[in-house]
């Protein structure tokens, strides 16, 4: 069996470690395309090195451009190298422009997709991944789902319930797999941050950085949160842009409780937030990742396309409204939360090892 995996974005790279590791012990032909997507030294290079992913094969270093271009010019620079190498499957991951990509290309050449993380939906379609979801779940042979609501979001698309496989979550394999080795990350002494004492501060969704006022809005309920605890804030580079073309350079000097990195490693971020006393984020997979840490999780967004970590996790779907942000915010610093607190079904770390077993099988 031959797999060409393709990846783009820092998200991807947690969700294909596990998988790279399956293949190459099964000694399964596989190679790996890089689009370029995220090309910067600290949100693509850092983590191939923490996850130890092997150098792609294939680096197709198509970086940023409106989302239609970096559709556009993948599909572009991706099919001549599917047509030539000819694999049974494509796998691509998650929800991001290269995903869908991707799997356009590989569908367009009459090549069989896997779509890992499968099924999620916001039921928001403002936002880009929802659409990238929706058009990837279409166009895939093998749909492998991480919880179960998105077996019932894909039987209300009706999309055929032999295609799709409910097989856990290979981003929590990732953190399984290297929760130890996190452990050992220096990071909070670099840092100067106390365990259990400072929130960890993740943002880059378009809906809250790319508009001023929304930006200020999350900025002010930073700047009232950090007079209590320290917060700790990993820039993302679309956040970083913004900051400096909405004049907020100031703004966040101003914040004496406010410490401000670049992108962080995997196991530098792995071990902030493990020892941190809330998250306060607006990414997907944190929400993923801070239920199975068992961390209480400030979601600054309206809906999340992962209900379970909302149902049986630590995740709090606050929204940015500044007094509800607040108040929970307060809560988390005074230890009065109580957390829901469970695993969800198959969030085991053997994920990756069931949908390799599943693409031997059928075939
Ligand atoms: C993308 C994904 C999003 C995911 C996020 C994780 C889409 C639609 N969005 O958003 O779902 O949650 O990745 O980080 O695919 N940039 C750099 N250096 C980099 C990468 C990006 O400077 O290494 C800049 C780009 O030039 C661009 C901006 O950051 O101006 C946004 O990058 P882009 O890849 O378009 O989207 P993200 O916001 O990272």
């Amino acid at each position: 069996m031959k797999i060409l995996s393709v990846v783009g974005t820092r998200p991807n790279f947690m969700k294909i470690a596990p998988l790279v590791n399956e293949f190459r012990k099964r000694s399964i032909g596989h190679m790996l395309v890089h689009t370029g997507q995220h090309y910067d030294e600290e949100m693509y290079k850092l983590f191939f090195d923490d996850l130890k992913i092997p150098k792609p094969d294939f680096d197709l270093g198509v970086s940023s451009g409106t989302r239609d271009e970096q559709i556009k010019s993948i599909k572009a620079k991706l099919m001549p190298i599917i047509e030539k190498e000819n694999p049974d499957v494509v796998v691509v991951v998650g929800d991001v422009n290269s995903t869908l990509a991707a799997a356009q290309a590989a569908n367009k050449l009459g090549i069989k997709v896997a779509h890992v993380e499968a099924g999620l939906r916001s039921f928001d379609n403002t936002m880009p991944e929802e659409f990238n979801r929706i058009e990837t779940d279409k166009i895939s042979d093998f749909l492998f789902t991480t919880e179960k609501s998105g077996n019932i979001n894909l039987k209300k698309e009706c999309i055929d319930t032999e295609k799709v496989f409910f097989v856990g979550n290979v981003m929590i394999d990732t953190l399984l797999n290297h929760k130890e080795k996190a452990s050992k990350s220096k990071i909070l002494e670099k840092l100067g941050l106390e365990n259990n004492n400072y929130c960890a501060l993740t943002l880059h969704r378009p809906s809250n950085v790319d508009n001023k006022d929304d930006f200020a809005n999350i900025l002010y309920i930073i700047e009232k949160i950090q007079e209590r605890i320290k917060i700790v804030f990993p820039i993302h580079p679309r956040s970083r842009k913004n900051i400096e073309s909405f004049n907020f350079n100031d703004k966040l000097k101003n914040m004496k409780n406010l410490i401000i990195t670049e992108p962080l490693g995997y196991l530098d971020f792995l071990h902030l937030m493990a020892n941190s006393k809330f998250v306060l984020t607006d990414s997907g997979g944190i929400q993923e990742e801070t239920t199975v840490l068992g961390i209480p999780c400030i979601t600054l967004r309206q809906n999340t396309e992962r209900p379970v970590t909302v149902e049986q996790g630590t995740n709090l779907l606050v929204s940015t409204d500044k007094e509800k942000v607040m108040s929970k915010a307060m809560e988390a610093i005074e230890n009065k939360i109580k957390l829901k607190n469970r695993i969800p079904e198959l969030w085991d770390g053997k994920a990756a090892e069931r949908i390799v077993k599943i693409l031997l099988n059928k075939r």
